[in-house]
């Protein structure tokens, strides 16, 4: 079993998120949840999964229970450790450093010699406290437990406290500040945080051998990001100052030899002018669409009202793909039905008072 741990305030988003790297992924305390396997070069390139560990065990959070639980397992590692403890929201209360000279002094104790800057093996021990969310789904459409973690349910669930040890396998590469939008070589306002764009890259499937489209892909923010964990990606959009902003874009981050910070090589793309309601390509010609539709009041809408650009806009995604994932300021979940689509999940993302994303899952 593997320990998942979530890095932001949304952790059914994140949890829907590592299922791209991780299955039956269950959550199991604020910020935690835990996984039967995972491939740890995905894991990698997640945006709201931190890290990753093989599971020592679970217990409840405070330090005497975790010093126990270690004291009992067995540990079939060699080399030197460091223990790294952490308080999920400062929730728990428990003092890190004492949990961390604690745990340490156990494995000292059986032998292992501590190395704080550059241990062989890195013990993960996190503390979690507060109510677990109940994964409601009243938005989906086919009632898949497993497949659908959210809705904002409004209810509040179990109160759980967990502490979880396990040993590091694997982290994710925190490089997104390096690519704010506002930092790229074309910038437009209305583009997307890179956090947010590899999250929904990563629910699309985007992974070396797999192409993603963007048909409304503006400055190639999702398209960028899909491309840096491997994906092919196709971007279309109908404006052509954007068209050359995206292709700026994607050649500054895409065109180099070297394998991508998640250690995959960069994956290829193509960007052309075109209107995606409209899109020139065969009908499955891709692996997933992924589109962040115009908000009206922000981005230039060309010919469309924006009820029939995103209608069109699901046809022809459903036409070309079999998965899709939709950003926009409303919900278009009638829309997509009515497109054919099958409504996996749906999510409400605040970011600001006066905006709400919400993130559509298709298939
Ligand atoms: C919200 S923006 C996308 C922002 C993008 N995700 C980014 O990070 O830059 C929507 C884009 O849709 C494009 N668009 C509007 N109508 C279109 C249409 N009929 N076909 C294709 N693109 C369209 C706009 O030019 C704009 O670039």
């Amino acid at each position: 079993m593997y320990l998942l741990e979530y890095g932001g305030e949304d952790d059914a988003f994140a949890a829907v998120e590592s299922r791209h790297a991780a299955t039956s992924v269950t959550r199991v305390a604020p910020g935690l949840a835990v996984a039967n396997a995972l491939v740890p070069e995905r894991v990698r390139g997640l945006a709201y999964t931190r890290a990753a560990s093989d599971l020592v065990g679970r217990t409840d959070a405070s330090v005497a229970s975790a010093r126990a639980l270690l004291e009992a397992a067995s540990i079939d590692r060699e080399g030197t450790v460091a223990v790294r403890a952490t308080d999920v929201h400062g929730s728990s209360g428990v003092s890190t450093t004492h949990a961390e000279r604690e745990l340490g002094s156990v494995l000292v104790d059986r032998g292992f010699a501590v190395d704080l800057e550059d241990p062989d093996h890195a013990l993960r021990a996190v503390f979690s406290e507060g109510r677990l969310e109940s994964d409601a789904n009243t938005n989906a459409d086919d009632g898949r437990d497993d497949l659908i973690e959210s809705v904002a349910s409004g209810e509040s669930g179990e109160r759980v406290s967990v502490c979880a040890l396990g040993w590091l396998a694997a982290e994710s590469v925190r490089d997104f500040g390096s690519r704010a939008p506002t930092d790229k070589p074309f910038f437009q306002p209305g583009s997307m945080d890179p956090l947010l764009a590899r999250a929904v890259a990563n629910i699309a499937g985007a992974e070396p051998g797999r192409t993603i489209l963007d048909p409304m892909c503006g400055t190639g923010g999702v398209l960028v990001e899909a491309g840096l964990v491997g994906a092919d990606v196709v971007g279309t959009d109908a404006q052509a100052k954007m068209v050359a902003g995206a292709r700026t874009n994607l050649a500054h981050f895409l065109d180099r030899e070297d394998p991508s910070p998640t250690g995959v090589p960069r994956g290829s793309w193509h960007v052309a002018r075109g209107d995606g309601t409209r899109l020139p390509l065969r009908d499955g010609a891709i692996d997933a669409v992924v589109f962040d539709a115009p908000y009206g009041r922000q981005s230039k809408i060309e010919t469309h009202r924006l009820a029939d650009l995103v209608s069109g806009a699901l046809t022809e995604s459903r036409r070309v793909a079999d998965r899709a994932v939709v950003v926009a300021d409303r919900s278009w979940a009638n829309e997509a039905r009515d497109a054919g689509w099958t409504l996996e999940a749906a999510f409400e993302r605040r970011v600001h008072r006066s905006l709400t994303r919400y993130v559509l899952v298709l298939s």
